[in-house]
């Protein structure tokens, strides 16, 4: 089968927003001992380019989830695919999300880090869906809110294809 992409969110827009997010956390965070955790997969180009735009010697370490199979609804089920390398015991943690759907993965997310007794442990999320949330997370920063449409591109996929689009679009069968 093959896909026709329509853009949803340009480069240009998307770089606008990921600077003036920077530009926030950086006034937010200046003075703390701050760690960005990157959630795999989908986050790695939206936290790639978050991370050049906060002027602040931070830290970057990655956790992998797994919420989705192939098809486009969450299994409802979310797995820890990799760890952090580090504690985070006293650090300033910020999670930067590709997307918030049903909040399952963020909800599990939160729960599993604050045992871990970080010092503030806040989201960002570049993506938000509202009308699709089944549990309720707070998003401290937050990039653009969508309508309820499957998007793909800048880091998200559909079935591990379409990470790579350096825009976000909608697919159509
Ligand atoms: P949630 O647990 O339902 O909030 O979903 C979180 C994860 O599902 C995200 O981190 C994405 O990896 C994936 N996801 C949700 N919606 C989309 C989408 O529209 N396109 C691609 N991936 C999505
Ligand atoms: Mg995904």
């Amino acid at each position: 089968m093959t896909f026709a992409v329509s853009t949803l969110l340009s480069e240009e827009t998307i770089r606008d927003r990921v600077r003036a997010l920077g530009e926030q956390i950086r006034a937010d965070y200046e003075g703390k001992n701050m760690l960005l955790v990157c959630v795999l997969k989908g986050s790695f180009v939206f936290a790639a380019d978050l991370a050049r735009a906060i002027d602040l010697p931070l830290k970057i370490d990655f956790l992998g989830t797994r919420s989705y199979g192939d098809g486009t609804e969450s299994s409802g089920v979310v797995q820890i695919t990799y760890d952090l390398a580090r504690p985070i015991a006293d650090v300033h943690v910020l999670l930067v999300e590709d997307i918030v759907d049903s909040g399952l993965t963020i909800a599990h997310l939160l729960q599993l880090l604050r045992t871990r007794n970080p010092a503030s442990l806040k989201v960002c999320s570049l993506l938000h869906k509202p009308s699709r949330a089944k549990i309720e997370v707070p998003i401290d920063y937050l990039g653009f809110s969508i309508e309820d449409r499957f998007v793909v591109g800048y880091g998200l996929d559909h079935a591990e294809t379409y990470r790579n689009l350096p825009f976000i679009g909608v697919l159509s069968a």
